[in-house]
């Protein structure tokens, strides 16, 4: 009898034992996979971030929102970006959404503008190319608004339009308004009389057409102002003042324009301007600090690193002035192997900005992952270092 007892307990004490093994072994299985979690009950905690690792959100899948930007808005962060698949880069599902109260733990709020269906001869069918959505808040109208870049299907980079798209909440759904090309039949605001007639004689005349600075001079705003100028990569920056700007590539890439939104912030004023002409930049991010405006942006490689831009200003209306390369560090000569994508402010925490970049992984996107590391200054400008592991 006694040593039936004896083998009880023993049996209770093994079985004890390999349970706890059990548990060991499954917490730090999601340990590797999950990014530092802590399981508690059924919910993954993240309590860092690890740039250019794979982020999962709080289902413990990786997050799907590239080329993105963030808002914050009553008590809560909203990452909305490009949704990928495997295999294409084209959008075959449309703009996804995310919600966290801490910047590391995201619940994924799902797909909030979809693209309509295979055939549909709609301006967002299903393979269209839909980059760098940006979501943003008009106090007037109550209306949540996206502005993102996009391609029509079937038609590589050519039709080069920005589109938008509003909500009355901001989970969405999102409902397409239009897409187009920027300014119609207007000028920029900083080209002179002369130099707008400039523009046109060298895009008439062929032989100054070909010539390089014939780019600089504003043969492309030219050759589309009837059509309305190219619009590619961009971002929406809102001021103190509520007044918002799209920044976005034009001009076949070679040149930044910056356009005023209307006060509904759906349309562009009317009222815009080119910068650092010739220069190459895409994916621009941008903050400001203390009355001056700062832009990192990219050159212009696609899908490929290659090392970021720095521009300051004192006014959005320029003039803008370029910098060294604000990133330190490993692989800071490609911007940690990265591409800008958005600056962020940490609310609540004074001068803290988050700059978020997109490491692409053209085949296979659904591998892409996200960089974000802390903006510090440095002498007064901005600096990007290096960091595996950081906090707030
Ligand atoms: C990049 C751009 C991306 C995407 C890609 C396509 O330069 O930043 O958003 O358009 O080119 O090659």
């Amino acid at each position: 009898m006694r040593k039936h007892i004896l083998m009880k307990r023993l049996f209770i004490i093994l079985f004890g034992f390999i349970l706890l093994i059990n548990c060991k072994f499954s917490y730090s299985h999601n340990n590797v996979i999950n990014n530092s979690p802590e399981t508690n009950s059924n919910e993954v905690l993240i309590k860092n971030f690890h740039p250019g690792e794979i982020w999962t959100d709080m289902n413990g899948k990786h997050i799907n929102a590239h080329g993105g930007g963030v808002i914050f808005y009553e008590g809560k962060y909203y990452w909305i970006g490009e949704h990928k698949d495997s295999g294409t880069s084209n959008a075959l599902a449309g703009i996804r959404m995310y919600s966290s109260e801490d910047l590391y733990n995201w619940k994924d709020e799902g797909i909030v503008l979809a693209v309509d269906p295979e055939n549909s001869g709609s301006d967002i069918e299903k393979g269209c190319i839909m980059e760098r959505p940006k979501v943003v808040y008009n106090k007037k109208t109550g209306k949540f608004v996206i502005w993102f870049h996009l391609e029509l299907k079937n038609k590589g980079y050519k039709a080069a339009r920005y589109a938008v798209a509003t909500s009355d909440k901001i989970t969405g759904p999102y409902r397409m308004e239009y897409s187009a090309r920027s300014c119609k039949d207007i000028w920029p605001l900083n080209m002179s009389l002369k130099e707008r007639s400039e523009a046109i004689k060298s895009f008439q005349d062929k032989e100054e057409s070909g010539k390089e600075n014939s780019v600089l001079k504003g043969k492309f705003v030219a050759r589309d102002l009837k059509e309305g100028q190219m619009s590619r990569d961009m971002t929406i920056f809102v001021d103190d003042d509520g007044k918002a700007y799209h920044i976005f590539s034009s001009e076949e890439n070679a040149t930044l324009h910056i356009a005023e939104l209307s006060d509904d912030y759906l349309y562009h004023s009317g009222k815009w301007i080119r910068i650092l002409p010739g220069r190459s930049n895409e994916a621009p991010a941008i903050m400001k600090k203390d009355g001056k405006y700062w832009l990192i942006t990219s050159g212009c490689t696609g899908w490929a690193p290659n090392k970021a831009r720095l521009a300051v200003s004192e006014s959005i209306w320029g003039p803008w002035k370029e910098l060294p390369n604000p990133c330190r560090g490993l692989n800071a000569e490609k911007t940690f192997n990265g591409q800008s994508t958005y600056i962020l402010k940490v609310e609540g925490k004074k001068d803290s900005w988050i700059f978020m970049a997109d490491i692409w992984k053209p085949e296979n996107q659904l591998d892409s992952r996200y960089i974000w590391l802390p903006i510090e200054f440095e002498n007064n400008v901005p600096v990007i270092n290096w960091n595996d592991e950081w906090g707030l």
